[in-house]
């Protein structure tokens, strides 16, 4: 096996979790890389000798961003729907029908080749690890499918049938989920996820269609407390799922139950920013001993960004965090939120997932918000 030693580092960001800081920083520091894992990281000066050596040039080197939330499988777009949203209309789920239309009628090889694209942005913005829903098929067919098609890109793949009911009788709805679909959909997914909300499924539909999921072996994560409070934030907790996305609209007891469980709150800014709504409250969270990500939630309705670096710069600006804080709920977060221990940080063992910025430290993500610092990334110890 072949060793590169990194050198010119500026600053390592390892979330090394026995740091005495949050980031477990390494100034002037080198990362030796072995096959696809971290070898060793420390001070440029103790570096051992390897095979070859990259000179990193005083850039910052963090671990890549591991986006927990995303609906990639889609086609078409909703840049209409946006703009009039910026003119004063209210954001509603029932949007998500139109690209169901859109995307069943895209073949396999549209729908693969627009993921290709999503995911193309998303390396060049430092993320390294991504979760892709389904959710815009809504038929056996177009879940199965789309599933499929999202697999080529991740294994950390979620059916989401449960995202609003097509048409047709709710209760049937749910019964085509949690049979058929969640049968024709298991062999492609990890997860299961549940819209829990008004104008989507409530409480008892989404304890059905995750104990089914469950049942098959899929583990259960909801998007809950987006648009309105609502039970799904506890119910995740109740459940001790991994994770649950969105908590912008909580209450005190929301807050303890999501301590108590260790459920991690997977917060998306881009989607208050994209529909104008308050942004969740991520320094009570913390504060009160959450645990938190953040992710894209990249889908053309409510968040169409594929970049963490910007949902970074905004969980600085409008949601409380320190820089410091939303680079490790971006990484190390997203990890805890897919239940992941190899990747989010730049620990010996872990994989060799990282990105270089145009810029000495993780600061400059938030501080130079919607310029292009990542100057490269790489996977499993490759540059791509
Ligand atoms: O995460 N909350 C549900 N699903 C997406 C919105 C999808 C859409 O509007 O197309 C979300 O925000
Ligand atoms: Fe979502």
């Amino acid at each position: 096996m072949t060793a590169t030693v990194f050198t010119g580092i500026a600053e390592l960001v390892t979330n090394d979790p026995d740091a005495a800081d949050l980031l477990g920083v390494h100034e002037h520091a080198a990362l030796v890389v072995e096959g696809a894992e971290v070898a060793w990281v420390g001070p440029a000066a103790q570096a051992p000798p390897a095979d070859a050596s990259y000179d990193l040039g005083g850039r910052a080197v963090l671990p890549g961003f591991v986006d927990s939330h995303s609906h990639l499988v889609f086609a078409g777009d909703r840049a209409r729907e946006f703009a009039a949203r910026m003119a004063g209309q209210p954001y509603a789920a029932g949007g998500i029908r139109t690209t169901v239309a859109a995307t069943r009628a895209a073949t396999d090889e549209q729908l693969t080749a627009h993921v290709a694209r999503l995911v193309r942005e998303m390396r060049r913005q430092g993320t390294t690890t991504l979760e892709i829903k389904s959710g815009y098929g809504l038929t056996v067919r177009d879940e199965a499918r789309s599933l499929a098609v999202a697999r080529q890109f991740t294994d950390e793949t979620t059916f989401l049938g449960a995202h609003v009911v097509p048409d047709g009788d709710p209760g049937e709805y749910v019964d085509l989920v949690t049979g058929p679909m969640l049968e024709a959909a298991r062999p492609h997914a990890r997860w299961i996820d549940v819209f829990c909300e008004r104008g989507a499924f409530d409480e008892d539909q989404a304890r059905t269609v995750l104990a089914a999921g469950a049942a098959q072996g899929l583990r259960g994560r909801l998007h809950a407390n987006q648009l309105g409070p609502g039970p799904g934030v506890r119910l995740a907790a109740e459940l001790g799922l991994t994770a649950v996305d969105h908590c912008t609209h909580l209450d005190d007891a929301d807050v303890d139950a999501l301590r108590d469980s260790g459920t991690v709150a997977t917060l998306l800014p881009g989607v208050e920013f994209s529909t104008r709504q308050p942004y969740p409250d991520a320094r009570r969270l913390l504060d009160a001993g959450v645990r938190v990500a953040i992710a894209s939630d990249c889908n053309p309705g409510s968040s169409y960004t594929s970049s963490l670096p910007f949902c970074v710069a905004l969980a600085v600006r409008e949601m409380g965090m320190t820089p410091a804080e939303a680079v490790h709920a971006a990484t190390y977060g997203g990890a805890a939120a897919l239940a992941r221990e190899d990747v989010g940080r730049l620990t010996v063992g872990s994989r060799a997932d990282f990105f270089a910025i145009e810029a000495p430290s993780h600061v400059h993500l938030a501080y130079r918000p919607g310029v292009p610092l990542v100057s490269g990334t790489w996977v499993g110890g490759r540059a791509i």
